[in-house]
């Protein structure tokens, strides 16, 4: 078994999609370890989100990532990390497969409904960020 660290981004947590990120993830058999509801600070963000720190819309995507509360989570299964970034789909929404949550419900970068960690040190490091 194995967790991974998610969180359903505020522009999407605004438009209601909470549940279908959730539902998604427990159809394919993941369990929910950890849940919350938190506004995050700008300082985590920005330690969260530190490889991306040169890029030009870096102020942007950590402006949209605390101008609301996330709903974050733990969740675990049999590669779960792979798992749930398969669900995800890819970053850019317009590029994200239908059937994907970014390619069903994305709109427009830095809007793409939901982070997930993207490889096992990631998650390691999220979980314990997150949840401490
Ligand atoms: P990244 O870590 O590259 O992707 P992922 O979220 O799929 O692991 O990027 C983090 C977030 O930065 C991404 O979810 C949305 C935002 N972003 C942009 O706004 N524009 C971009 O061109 C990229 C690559 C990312």
């Amino acid at each position: 078994m194995e967790q991974t660290f998610f969180f359903v981004k505020p522009e999407a947590v605004r438009r209601g999609l909470v549940g279908i990120v959730i539902q998604r993830f427990e159809a394919r058999g993941l369990k929910l370890k950890k849940l919350a509801v938190k506004q995050l600070d700008k300082a985590t963000v920005e330690e969260h989100y530190a490889h991306l720190k040169d890029k030009p819309f870096f102020a942007e995507l950590v402006e949209t990532i605390t101008d609301g509360p996330v709903v974050m989570g733990v969740l675990e299964g049999v590669d779960a990390i792979k798992v749930v970034r398969n669900i995800v789909g890819a970053t850019n929404p317009l590029e994200a497969a239908p059937g994907t949550i970014r390619g069903d419900y994305g709109t427009v970068l830095p809007h793409n409904v939901v982070h997930a960690s993207d490889g096992p040190e990631t998650a390691e490091i999220e979980i314990k960020r997150f949840f401490g």
